[in-house]
């Protein structure tokens, strides 16, 4: 694989598993230095070794992204070092029980919420604060949701949290924009992951019907359009939205 992100510094949120785990291995295998920052301690330094073992360069680095303070500490790793931050890739989420809006206590929303947009507000805010002031730029990713782009029934407070994070990402960027610190998001359709436990097989089955190719996305794809947008290759994309789904269009 080409090394497009040679000598750049990168950090993943929710970096352990799924489609961060495989983000942070694809942006090692380009030749970025990774952190891998999760709640997550034996998955994440798990992905610490496999990266290590094909001579990548990666460390472990604990935060839970509802607390501000440690979204902080993270950011400012790579300043504290006099080091330069040039990617920073907000992919923690989860996902709510299905249930129907009009069901949804108070609890869960407020913790969708947080964790969902309040925690990418967060990370985009000291992320393109630094970028700002290193006056070299940067990419900044989202990880968004096709849940974010129309309705899905029980998935109500993941399709708000995931609308504004479209929305951060799509003002955010065009702040910024002459600054050259450019922030992008993606939008997975249902993709194989831990976080579609929530649907049971059930509702994974009816998911994966629903998709045109007829299978559910693989975290591999998704990591695949944020190496893309991590890279030079898209120096000219800013404040754009993509969805990689397999053609799902409800
Ligand atoms: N899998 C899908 O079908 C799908 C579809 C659309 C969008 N997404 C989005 O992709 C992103 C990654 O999800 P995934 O499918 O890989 O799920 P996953 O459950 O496999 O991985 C989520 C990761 O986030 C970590 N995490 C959870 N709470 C955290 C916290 N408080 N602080 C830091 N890390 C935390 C977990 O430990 C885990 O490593 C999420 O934002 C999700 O909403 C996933």
């Amino acid at each position: 694989m080409e090394k497009s992100l040679y000598q750049k510094n990168a950090i993943v949120t929710g970096g352990a598993l799924g489609i961060g785990r495989e983000t942070s291995i694809l942006l090692a295998k380009k030749g970025a230095h990774v952190i891998v920052s999760d709640i997550n301690l034996t998955e994440g330094n798990k992905v610490v070794t496999e990266i290590e073992s094909f001579g990548g360069s990666a460390e472990f680095i604990k935060c839970d992204v509802t607390c501000e303070q440690e979204i902080v500490t993270l950011v400012e790793t790579f300043k504290f070092r006099n080091k330069r931050l040039d990617i920073m890739v907000n992919n923690a989420g989860i996902a709510n029980k299905p249930t129907f809006m009009h069901k949804v206590t108070t609890e869960v929303w407020n913790r969708l919420i947080l964790m969902d947009l309040t925690s990418v507000f967060w990370c985009q805010k000291y992320a393109t604060k630094l970028m700002l002031g290193d006056r070299i730029g940067g990419s900044i990713i989202n990880v968004a949701s096709i849940a974010g782009l129309g309705a899905s029934p029980s998935l109500g407070p993941y399709c708000v949290a995931k609308a504004g994070v479209i929305e951060l990402t799509t003002t955010g960027a065009l702040e910024v924009a002459r600054f050259g610190v450019r922030i992008n998001a993606v939008c997975p359709g249902w993709t194989e992951t831990a976080i579609l436990d929530v649907a049971g097989e059930r509702g994974k089955d009816a998911m994966e019907k629903n998709i045109p190719m007829g299978r559910l996305g693989k975290p591999r794809e998704v990591a695949n359009l944020i190496g893309f947008l991590a890279s030079e290759e898209s120096s000219f994309i800013t404040g754009s939205v993509y969805r990689v789904d397999g053609g799902t269009r409800s």
